[in-house]
């Protein structure tokens, strides 16, 4: 069974091959969600992005983006800048199935820290 680290939680949970993230996150007491989004999201249907999280292991130990997932990302305001640098780490989480270990980093910051920008 693969093995997912949340790197800000600091919990590893090990899931069925081919789990949905968003499902296995939240029925393991993961938060997914900030803020208002705790209670109006679209419940995985890939719509909000409110799930959005960095997959910063093991990128190819989880499905691919399709395509409404990539546009998604695209062209949402917020999603779309901080999909720079991050092309293939931004997940949506209900979006996102495990194949094998990897890790996630849950609430990714909108812009990214100082010492990661283009200039530095
Ligand atoms: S729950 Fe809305 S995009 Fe994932």
């Amino acid at each position: 069974m693969p093995t997912v680290k949340f790197v800000n939680e600091k919990k590893s949970i090990e899931v069925p091959e081919g789990a949905n993230l968003r499902r296995e996150a939240l029925k393991n007491g993961v938060q997914l969600y900030s803020g208002i989004h705790k209670y109006v999201n679209c419940m995985g249907f890939g719509q909000c992005a409110s799930c959005r999280v960095h997959v910063t292991k093991g990128e190819d130990k989880v499905s691919q983006p399709g395509i409404l997932e990539k546009l998604r990302l695209l062209l949402g305001p917020l999603t779309f800048f901080q999909r720079i640098g991050n092309e293939k780490r931004l997940r949506l989480a209900c979006q996102t199935r495990i194949n094998g270990d990897c890790e996630v980093q849950t609430h990714p910051a909108i812009v990214p820290p100082v010492e990661e920008t283009f200039w530095n």
